[in-house]
């Protein structure tokens, strides 16, 4: 019920663009108070990749998600600020502009919010806190123009909601669609995808039951159902902790804990997943079902980075989310997560699925093995 009356509202606060959005995506959502316009776009990119907005000086949002790389890092885990590790992989920004909550648990509802986070997290780009970016964005005599254009601000009236506008404005530039199973599947186009690709969409609609999360609508797919689940990833390694984990975090939120820092900060709070935003003990290491467009540019894969290769994935799913020993202890383990059965050729079958996914503007992305 409560997810209706969001939706209900979510409608009236997004317009609809004119529909000019590659093969295979939906219109895209642009919130009312935040139209497009080519200024605050290129206003967001100079602010996307200003590595002035760091403690260090040397990290820009760039840094983790990095064009050539499709907008991602292709580490197992970020670093930040003097290479500090943070606990999680760094997701594409690509078509984030479609997610109905950011971050693998979901905590930021929009990409206006969780661009503000980044700047002041202390293994990102660790400023103590926003004080310094709006000096230089009220300051730099370059800035002082593009504020004015895009917003008509200057001086003390720019704050970090126009920098946050801004930033999301020019993500919302990033959306790709048009992949070989976009013109297969939406386009009518029977040549668009390879036998094997062709076989292993049969089985990721089948036998796989990826559908079922991964979800495709009838005019388009964002391989998502934006929803949060536990398929056996880290969590598995520390089941016997959970419930004392589980209760520390909870006191400290009650103490004012905050949840973007902690959940970085710690290999072992970030397990928690969606529990640390919702405090709901079903949702224990749910993470957010992420999309599949380009993923098999953007490796390595999972909340944690600890899956390098799709063929991986692919056998973690058919062994039913056990743990490294081959033990199925995870107590909070997904009902849709079970044993498949699948033959070593429908599992290569839905890796050459995974690589139909790729848009022609990043299909030249080099994947050498990801590193740390
Ligand atoms: C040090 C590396 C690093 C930097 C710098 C960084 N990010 Fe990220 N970004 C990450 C990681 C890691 C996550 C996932 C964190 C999580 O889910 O808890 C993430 C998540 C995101 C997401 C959510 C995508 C999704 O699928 O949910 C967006 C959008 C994003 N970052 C945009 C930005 C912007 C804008 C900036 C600059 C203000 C930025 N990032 C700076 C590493 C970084
Ligand atoms: C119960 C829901 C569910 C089902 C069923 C499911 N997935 Fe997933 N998938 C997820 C979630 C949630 C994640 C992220 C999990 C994490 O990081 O802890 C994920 C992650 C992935 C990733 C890694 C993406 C990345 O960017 O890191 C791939 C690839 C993937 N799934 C493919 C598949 C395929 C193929 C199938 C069918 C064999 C499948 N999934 C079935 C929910 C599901």
């Amino acid at each position: 019920m409560r997810n209706k009356i969001f939706l209900f509202l979510a409608a009236f606060m997004i317009t609809q663009s004119a529909g000019s959005e590659p093969k295979g995506l939906p219109p895209l959502p642009v919130p009312t108070d935040n139209p497009q316009t080519p200024e605050k776009i290129a206003l967001g990119e100079k602010l996307f990749n200003d590595k002035r907005f760091s403690a260090t000086g040397e990290v820009a949002c760039a840094h983790c998600h990095a064009p050539e790389k499709a907008f991602t890092d292709l580490k197992k885990v970020s670093e930040g600020i003097h290479d500090l590790k943070g606990t999680r992989n760094a997701p594409t920004v690509i078509n984030a502009a479609y997610f109905k909550s950011q971050f693998w648990d979901g905590r930021e509802p929009s990409l206006e919010r969780q661009s503000t986070q980044p700047f002041v997290n202390p293994v990102e780009m660790a400023l103590p806190n926003h004080e310094p970016i709006l000096k230089i964005a009220r300051t730099d005599s370059e800035y002082q123009k593009a504020f004015k254009a895009a917003f008509g601000k200057s001086g003390d009236a720019i704050t970090m909601d126009e920098v946050s506008k801004a930033i999301a404005a020019f993500e919302r530039t990033l959306i790709a669609g048009d992949s070989p199973f976009d013109r297969y599947y939406f386009g009518g186009d029977k040549t668009a995808m390879t036998p094997a690709q062709i076989r292993g969409f049969a089985v990721f609609l089948g036998q796989g039951r990826c559908v079922s999360c991964h979800a495709i609508e009838q005019d388009h797919a964002l391989f998502t159902d934006s929803r949060f689940h536990n398929v056996g990833i880290g969590i598995n390694q520390i089941q016997d902790e959970v419930p004392g984990l589980a209760q520390a975090f909870l006191k400290a939120k009650a103490q004012g804990v905050d949840v973007d820092k902690a959940v970085l900060a710690d290999k072992k709070t970030s397990e928690l997943g969606r529990f640390a935003v919702t405090n709901t003990v079903d949702e224990l290491g749910a993470f957010k079902t992420p999309t599949l467009r380009n993923v098999a540019v953007t490796p390595p894969y999972m909340h944690d980075g600890s899956l390098e290769t799709l063929k991986q994935v692919m056998v973690h799913y058919n062994n039913g989310g056990v743990n490294q020993k081959g033990e199925r202890v995870n107590a909070y383990l997904s009902g849709g997560i079970r044993p498949l059965n699948l033959s070593e050729e429908q599992i290569d079958d839905l890796v050459a699925f995974m690589e139909a996914l790729t848009s022609p503007q990043y299909v030249s992305v080099a994947t050498a093995k990801p590193s740390n």
